[in-house]
């Protein structure tokens, strides 16, 4: 009924380094040639834990713009925008908290964590914006009528919680007088074949919960072309029971592939200075690798080593192919292999994927103005379409009153 859409946002952190692009960026390069993306940067949610930093706030909107930029993101595919500057966000929020349980906040599975992780930072965390953040992230998804959210696995419990939002807006404000008689009209209007069809496939998903079915009567409802969207809003909605549907439910696309550690085999992060930066020279890229610690027990050249024990190992499974990574394993296993050659491959497959990036970061760097704006025409383009969600939204809530 509505159109695929991909949204997804960060806070603004400033320069990516290879975590970001491994765990997110180069995933959303490739959706962006699959669907229509949104790519924002959250600093609103920066401020929810960082209300007392505002001053970092610019500088590392543009650092991360800069190196999405770099990654591949195209702004001719993708919009691309800031949070703060549509602030249609901040209506949606307060409409949602409305009718969003304070449970469902408490609940969320992270957030108990995190506001103790906060005050070990000495942030204090016990606040009304903190507890709503994921229902701020339910509006940056929701206006934008996005189904489809890549994020990390950290994330999904934030896209479930969306989810449900969506769905007690649409039973609390998707019920009109007379739901049932519009929507039998409606199927009507589809001609016999698709109606009988359209029929069919509401009671198999009604009557044995077939998800296949209600995928596929979403399907035929979307590509009947002589129904108007509110026909269209209710016959989605009718297939499931409730009102119309007037806000989408988003699914997470959970990014699949092997998780990029730091330099120290842990998370990486620019603040564990564990990290090799997007925009990184190939000097400072072998440097790096090749400081990295390995296997302990591999104090001389001929002790044998463990992979498993090994940080390098690491980056062989994300960059290296099957052939490298038996030679590694086998190598290391007998001391047949030293451990700096054994980091060459890596340091090779690092600077090889860094090269395209460094490349596009010259114009960049070079004007300043060219990625304002590029942000200043998605803000505007962001802008236009939350307008559309936020008619739609004030006039199910009572709210177009002349
Ligand atoms: N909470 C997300 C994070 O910490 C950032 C975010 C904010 C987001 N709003 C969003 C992600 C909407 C996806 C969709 O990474
Ligand atoms: Fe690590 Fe490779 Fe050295 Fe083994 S040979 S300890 S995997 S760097």
């Amino acid at each position: 009924m509505f159109q695929d859409r991909v949204l997804s946002g960060m806070r603004p952190t400033g320069a990516m380094h290879l975590g970001h692009y491994h765990g997110a960026l180069k995933n959303w390069v490739r959706l962006q040639n699959e669907y229509p993306c949104y790519f924002f940067a959250a600093d609103w949610h920066a401020l929810t834990t960082h209300y007392e930093d505002p001053g970092v706030i610019e500088q590392t909107v543009w650092d991360m713009f800069v190196d999405w930029l770099c990654a591949g993101i195209d702004p001719t595919k993708s919009t691309l925008f800031i949070q703060s500057r549509v602030p249609q966000h901040a209506e949606l929020t307060m409409l949602l908290s409305f009718f969003t349980p304070l449970s469902w906040l408490e609940r969320v599975p992270t957030y108990k964590d995190l506001v103790e992780r906060h005050a070990e930072h000495g942030r204090d965390v016990l606040t009304y914006g903190f507890l709503g953040y994921p229902l701020m992230q339910a509006a940056d998804i929701m206006i934008y009528r996005a189904n489809k959210v890549p994020v990390g696995e950290d994330q999904v419990s934030h896209i479930e919680l969306t989810r449900e939002i969506a769905r007690r807006f649409n039973h609390l404000f998707g019920r009109e007088k007379g739901f049932e008689e519009k929507a039998e009209a409606a199927i009507r209007k589809m001609g016999p074949k698709k109606a009988k069809l359209y029929r069919s496939l509401r009671q198999a998903f009604q009557e044995q919960g077939d998800e296949k079915a209600l995928a596929e009567a979403q399907a035929l409802v979307n590509d009947v072309q002589n129904l108007s969207l509110g026909d269209k809003e209710r016959l989605y909605g009718y297939i499931e029971g409730g009102g119309r549907m007037i806000l989408a439910e988003a699914d997470a696309l959970l990014t699949e592939t092997p998780k990029l550690l730091g330099l120290d085999g842990q998370k990486m992060s620019k603040s564990y200075d564990n990290a090799i930066m997007l925009r990184e020279t190939p000097e400072a890229v072998t440097q790096k690798i090749r400081k990295m610690q390995t296997d302990p027990a591999r104090v001389r050249r001929t002790d044998p080593g463990e992979p498993e024990r090994c940080p390098v190992w690491n980056l062989h499974q994300v960059y290296s192919d099957g052939n490298t990574k038996d030679w590694v394993l086998q190598g290391c296993r007998t001391a047949g292999i030293g451990c700096l050659e054994c980091k060459q491959p890596v340091i090779d497959a690092v600077n090889a994927e860094l090269k395209p990036i460094r490349e596009r970061a010259q114009r960049y760097e070079e004007d300043p103005t060219l990625v304002r704006n590029i942000i200043q025409d998605g803000c505007e383009k962001a802008s236009d379409l939350a307008d559309e969600t936020m008619r739609d939204v004030r006039a199910a809530m009572g709210l177009n009153y002349s």
